[in-house]
């Protein structure tokens, strides 16, 4: 089971030197009918990448938003301006794209930062950037790994899983959140199972997840987000699992709209709710949900998909990109520094001591 696409990587342009170079991607809107990799040269083409969902996910988004920042640094070399007024303007162009998830912020911030520090425009200060942008890079996809392996311990063998959107190889630096519970699961017991929603209005789970479990030979499902609930209620789910975009001091945690509604079906049958998610998705600086700055979309995403027509033109539409799980219908946070169990209140706080691996002692 080995995936042979790469969600993002630095790619140098010259043999034997690491600048100048080009963040390449993979173009999502294309699947999952084409594989399509593009070479992003400057920070507005990382900007629309993000904007357009060409690259989306939250994790994933605070890489690009790193390698973003690299590119600034480049261009500045190229155009004789110093460095920090560079990374300046490009911060304040990936900082206006998505507003939800937080990670692209704590990738922003941490490059930036680096960038700061750096009196020299040089090519050699560029390449620390680089550096600086990579190792966050592998720091994500180290927490992948270590949140595959925390989440795999809450799947039994022959246990079928339902998730939302996208959260796997494509969202990430690594094998994704609850996506790489999956994995782990898979590569311990082969007899896994996925129901993947079809998360409208943009399909990730239909188009992405179910593109990605199959490159990976995992048996998947595919549901309409509105027939989740009735699949809990027949008990073939063996539990919940999806990711977030931004989780609160108290456990509240954004994700893709309709993850709410999963969440009270999973409740009223009592079936286990895992949210898997890094520790660059926590904002313990926001008491509660309330405060998750939602994003809003183009109403065309939900009344005119692939340019047709599906509502009569001139109807008002709601188009909220996330929404916000009250933490009290989750059963557990699972992050690469372990599994934090309710109240998270008391538990969240104990995981950025870096306590864990229970950090509630006790399973629930
Ligand atoms: O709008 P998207 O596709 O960027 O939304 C993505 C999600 O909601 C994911 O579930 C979340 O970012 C976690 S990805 C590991």
């Amino acid at each position: 089971m080995a995936a042979d696409f790469v969600s993002i990587q630095w790619v140098p342009l010259e043999p034997g030197t690491r600048v100048p170079g080009v963040v390449r991607i993979i173009d999502q809107t294309r699947l999952p009918d084409d594989l399509v990799y593009r070479d992003l040269t400057s920070v507005s083409a990382v900007a629309e990448a993000i904007a357009s969902l060409r690259i989306r996910g939250a994790p994933l988004l605070g890489i690009a938003a790193g390698y973003a920042v690299v590119l600034a640094a480049q261009q500045a070399l190229l155009r004789k301006r110093p460095i920090a007024d560079s990374v300046r303007d490009a911060a304040e162009t990936i900082r206006g794209t998505r507003p939800t998830a937080v990670d692209l912020f704590v990738g922003l911030n941490r490059l930036v930062e680096a960038a700061v520090r750096m009196r020299s425009s040089e090519p050699a200060a560029v390449e620390r950037l680089l550096a600086a942008a990579e190792d966050f890079h592998e720091s994500g996809r180290r927490a992948c790994a270590a949140i595959g392996r925390y989440g795999a311990d809450l799947i039994p063998p022959g246990a079928r899983i339902l998730t939302y959107c996208n959260t796997g190889i494509l969202a990430t630096g690594g094998e994704g959140t609850a996506l790489a519970a999956v994995y782990q699961a898979y590569r311990r017991h082969g007899d896994i199972g996925v129901f993947a929603c079809e998360t409208r209005p943009l399909w990730q789970g239909a188009r992405l997840t179910a593109w990605e479990l199959r490159q990976c030979r995992i048996p998947v499902t595919v549901l309409c987000d509105n027939a989740a609930a009735s699949l809990l209620a027949r008990g073939e789910v063996h539990c919940v699992m999806v990711g977030a975009d931004r989780i609160a001091a108290n456990g509240d945690a954004a994700n893709k709209i309709g993850t709410f509604p999963l969440a009270l079906a999973a409740a009223c049958h009592g079936i286990p709710f895992y949210v898997l998610a890094p520790t660059t998705s926590f904002d313990t600086q926001i008491p509660t949900g309330a405060q998750i700055p939602i994003e809003h979309r183009s109403p065309s995403e939900v009344v005119r998909p692939f340019g047709r027509n599906i509502a009569p033109e001139g109807v008002g539409v709601y188009s909220p990109a996330f929404d916000v799980t009250p933490a009290k219908y989750i059963s557990a946070l699972v992050t690469e520094r372990g599994v934090v169990y309710p109240p998270f209140q008391t538990n969240i706080p104990r995981v950025f001591r870096q306590e864990c691996r229970d950090p509630s002692g006790e399973k629930k």
